[in-house]
């Protein structure tokens, strides 16, 4: 007998052989009763739906608003609500100092610190360039990763960046080569995931940060840089903080490193989504540009903040207006509920829900522990196909699920992530369009547009990556454009110490 596995492997590939749900699921139910009779579709009770109307009718909620047409239309939207985004609001499209890409030709050696929502790396990084004879451009000379747990979340503003210093000073001291004194201080170059006001090259101040941490209380609006440099100083270390990233933008500048000169986009989809776009500053309104030393900049980076766009464009289906109906801020980020991995389970869990009342699948009951809301895990969607188990364990059940039930929400977390990278491949399109537009003849951008992309989702989701590429290569056919995703792996480190590299560089020629 077909193990559970072969048959929902069997289902999945037919799904991507282009057949839709409804037949994927019948021919599975075919293939398989025979040998397996508890695989036998429920009986529909007296005014209840069968699994494959329910999975039908889900499927045309989630993905005719996907179809190519209808996706070169959201593009329209979005790149509408860009344009406008880069002319006038301050809250996103934020331009940053970034103006140059690396040439791929810096080298040095450089201390990297990437603060994301759990991790801390600190790592040295020695950049060799591109043409150094044999050998990899860039080498992580050493790194060390620390947990951000509840506890350092909870640390109280100076709290917080001692414990950081700590932990600077600790991988530092490793390296004897890193001598640093006051008046040469080590250069320090920051991946920071949380806003930050940048008003004047190399200061930056401290804003509210979310995400539960605390390191700002009673500290906002004060200077990053020295509340660093004073940290660092109670172990003696002399530091300099000379340049702060995003995640995003670190995974645009560390890839612009590696690859030749046509890298445009980063992506970061895990539990968020966002974009760094290298962009034309003409597209960006002069009063969003802050006064800066280098007015003949022809691009800049520029971090999106992609999530909090696609509010009048975006498709919107029951279950999600009833994610928004509960959420705290529901107007703040639509594109993110749509295509973020910390929004994909609950979407999720909304249509098993509803599946569980409608078909009577899973004995009818949800599971105690699904009850709630954000409750199931994109983690646990991304393992229903290699380990449905997996997603038993967690949430157990007096009616344990049969492989009729397991097939239904693996089909359900199909549906919901082909929707979402159809969504990103619109807006990665939208911003494209945006860059050629706006690029003079003699400036196009090269035809191959690389995006580098890093996060849980995009890296471990099955098949999210071969539909990202499918609806990009979709929406630029007969185009001379080709989008190529390449993974970026250490890009917070990586991109921090490029972007250090560069200021360097230009600091040296000026
Ligand atoms: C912020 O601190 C750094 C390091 O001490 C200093 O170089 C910079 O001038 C400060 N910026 C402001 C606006 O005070």
């Amino acid at each position: 007998m077909a193990s559970l596995r072969d048959l929902l492997l069997a289902v999945i590939k037919s799904l991507f052989r282009g057949r839709s749900f409804l037949q994927a699921l019948l021919a599975f139910w075919t293939t398989s009763t025979e040998s397996s009779p508890t695989l036998r579709e429920p009986a529909s009770k007296d005014g209840s739906t069968s699994i494959s109307d329910f999975l039908a009718k889900a499927e045309s909620l989630l993905l005719d608003p996907t179809q190519p047409d209808k996706r070169r239309a959201l593009s329209q939207k979005l790149k509408l609500e860009f344009r406008e985004g880069l002319l006038s609001n301050p809250a996103c499209m934020l331009p940053s100092y970034h103006t140059e890409l690396p040439t791929g030709d810096e080298s040095g050696q450089y201390l990297a610190v990437d603060v994301g929502g759990s991790t801390l790396r600190v790592a040295l990084v020695d950049l060799k360039g591109r043409g150094s004879s044999g050998g990899p451009e860039s080498v992580i000379v050493s790194i060390d990763t620390f947990n951000i747990d509840n506890d350092i979340r909870a640390l109280k503003g100076r709290a917080f960046f001692n414990w950081m210093a700590e932990k600077i000073y600790q991988t530092v001291a490793k390296d004897s080569r890193q001598g640093h004194c006051a008046d040469d201080p080590l250069l320090l170059g920051l991946s920071w995931s949380f806003p930050i006001e940048q008003p004047a090259p190399q200061t930056y101040l401290l804003r509210p940060m979310g995400k539960s941490f605390h390191a700002a209380d009673g500290l906002l609006n004060q200077n990053l840089s020295s509340i660093l440099q004073t940290s660092c100083l109670h172990h003696n270390l002399h530091v300099s903080l000379s340049a702060i990233v995003n995640d995003a933008s670190a995974t645009l500048l560390s890839a612009a490193y590696s690859h030749p000169s046509t890298t445009t986009f980063g992506l970061i989809l895990g539990t968020g989504v966002n974009i760094a776009a290298y962009l034309p500053v003409t597209t960006i309104s002069p009063s969003k540009l802050p006064p800066r030393p280098q007015t003949l900049a022809t691009h800049v980076v520029v971090n999106t903040e992609l999530g909090m766009f696609g509010g009048p464009s975006l498709p919107s289906t029951k279950w999600d207006k009833t994610l928004k109906a509960s959420h705290p801020r529901p107007d703040f980020q639509p594109l993110e509920h749509l295509v973020s991995g910390f929004y994909l389970g609950e979407v999720a869990r909304l249509i098993l829900v509803d599946a569980i009342h409608e078909t009577g699948a899973f004995g009818g009951v949800v599971p105690d522990s699904l009850a709630r809301e954000y409750t199931l895990d994109a983690k646990t969607l991304s393992l229903l196909e290699s380990d449905p188990f997996h997603f038993q364990t967690l949430h157990p059940s007096p009616y344990p699920p049969s492989r009729t039930d397991l097939a239904l929400l693996t089909s359900i977390a199909s549906l919901i992530t082909q929707r979402s990278a159809s969504i990103l491949a619109a807006s990665l399109h939208a911003l494209h369009e945006i860059n050629l537009e706006a690029s003079s003849p003699q400036n196009q951008p090269q035809k191959t547009t690389t995006i580098a992309y890093t996060g849980s989702v995009i890296e471990h989701y099955p098949h999210y990556l071969s539909h990202l590429q499918s609806y990009l290569d979709q929406l630029t056919l007969n185009t001379p454009t080709t989008f190529k995703l390449v993974p970026a792996k250490q890009s917070s480190v990586l991109g921090a110490a490029v972007a250090l590299a560069c200021l360097d560089k230009q600091s040296t020629r000026s």
